[in-house]
């Protein structure tokens, strides 16, 4: 495995390169992780190629080789399933209430912002603003990027830093937020929507049986009924479903790259992240690091700079890029990633590969917008 051999040699350096220079315990175990990962895949390739009779670099879009590519993939990523965990609880009156409230521009001080004004769901946009970073009521700009509220609720935990553990609490945040929403208290928020006799009306169906069912925790659990219905489905499903025209050649090898350079050791799963926590910045730093992420939440030093995995599904129709917003390109989004996360010089060739692959991760019917030039 002479490929194989070329990927140890050149990694060992770097380890060696790495330890001298006394990098942090932390990326020491990521990257033995990473490089024991990366080995197993580009083996077990091989192993699969051998056992298929077809010849490593074989193109990729044959049937057998698909299928082996397909047989991979499932082993680190799936399918988005049809339902959010939690959604079987919530009923079609909390539904309906929690998308009122979510496109109620009344939630914000100044009545000029909705959930939607940052997340934007209708017009078949992605549940975004495509802003490197949200401009709030009074058109301050926050610190960070507005990821997207689809499949959101699938997420191991909510924001960049995972200070919400689910949409219920996230929900009540940005109401509050003085540089987003910017209502004072939830009383003030309660005491509004009470003056509507629709929302008494639609409160009390929704949760029946309440005394006073109009109120700040029954606010965020119909908003987060609502977003639990935000679940999109796009071609890589379908190629992982059994369709094997779903996806290009190019984006077959993008799949191949994205697993084998070792991208799926942090975004895996269904989602392609969103299911845990790494450093951001591991062989190189991201500059400025200013925002220190989820050592804010926990105060333990190891979190420093530390960021919520994001998914990568819908990746394509959701930039500017990572938690400030600062990459407007996918591509140099790519490139970066697999330079400060994995120490890999990737070719103009795999980038554009794995980029090819990642498009195909926008849901069915799903437009973007496209980026203001920087
Ligand atoms: C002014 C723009 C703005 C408004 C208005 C806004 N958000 Fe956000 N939203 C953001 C930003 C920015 C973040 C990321 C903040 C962070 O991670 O610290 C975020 C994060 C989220 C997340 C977490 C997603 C993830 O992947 O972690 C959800 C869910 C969400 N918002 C839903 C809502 C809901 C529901 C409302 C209305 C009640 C709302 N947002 C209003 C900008 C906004
Ligand atoms: C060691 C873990 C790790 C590895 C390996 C990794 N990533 Fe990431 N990725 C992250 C984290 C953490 C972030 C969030 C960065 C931030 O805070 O902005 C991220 C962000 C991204 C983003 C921007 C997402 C957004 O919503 O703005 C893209 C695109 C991306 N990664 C692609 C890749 C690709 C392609 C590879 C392989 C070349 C890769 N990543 C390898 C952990 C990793």
């Amino acid at each position: 495995m002479p490929v194989a051999g070329e990927f140890c040699a050149a990694e060992w350096f770097e380890f060696i390169r790495m330890a001298r220079s006394g990098f942090d315990v932390q990326a020491r175990i990521q990257m033995n992780i990473i490089h024991f990962v990366r080995l197993t895949i580009t083996s077990a390739g091989y192993l699969g190629f051998a056992l298929l009779g077809a010849e490593p670099g074989a193109s990729p879009t044959s049937a057998p080789a698909t299928a082996g590519l397909r047989k991979k993939a499932l082993e680190v990523l799936a399918p988005i399933p049809q339902q959010m965990p939690g959604a079987e609880k919530d009923t079609p009156g909390q539904i309906a209430l929690g998308k009122r409230l979510f496109f109620e521009k009344r939630l914000s001080k100044n009545e000029t912002q909705s959930c939607n004004t940052c997340h934007v769901v209708d017009q078949q946009r992605a549940g975004v603003d495509n802003e490197p970073t949200s401009i709030g009521a009074f058109g301050k700009r926050g610190g960070r990027n507005s990821p997207t509220v689809l499949n959101a609720g699938f997420h191991v935990a909510q924001f960049w830093d995972g200070r919400a553990e689910n949409l219920e609490a996230q929900a009540k945040g940005p109401i509050l937020n003085p540089i987003e929403m910017a209502m004072p208290n939830p009383s003030l928020v309660i005491e509004r929507l009470s003056s509507d006799k629709a929302y008494l009306r639609q409160f009390a169906r929704a949760f029946p049986g309440e005394t006073t069912p109009l109120n700040y925790d029954n606010l965020a659990r119909a908003i987060a009924a609502f977003e639990r219905t935000l679940v999109t489905h796009d071609r890589f499903d379908d190629f992982l479903n059994g369709q094997d025209k779903s996806l290009s050649a190019a984006e077959q090898r993008g799949l191949q790259d994205f697993m084998t350079v070792g991208c799926t050791t942090c975004h895996n799963g269904p989602l392609i992240g969103g299911n845990g926590f790494k450093k951001f910045g591991i062989f190189e730093s991201y500059l400025p690091d200013t925002d220190k992420g989820r050592v804010a939440v926990t105060k333990e030093e190891a979190d420093e700079l530390v960021f919520k995995v994001p998914s990568l599904r819908n990746i394509a129709v959701t930039g500017p890029y990572f938690h400030d917003g600062r990459e407007n390109s996918l591509e140099s989004a790519i490139r970066r990633m697999g330079k400060i996360q994995l120490s890999v010089a990737l070719s103009t060739d795999q980038v554009n590969d794995i980029a090819a692959y990642l498009k195909s991760l926008t849901g069915h019917g799903l437009k973007g917008k496209p980026l203001a030039a920087k």
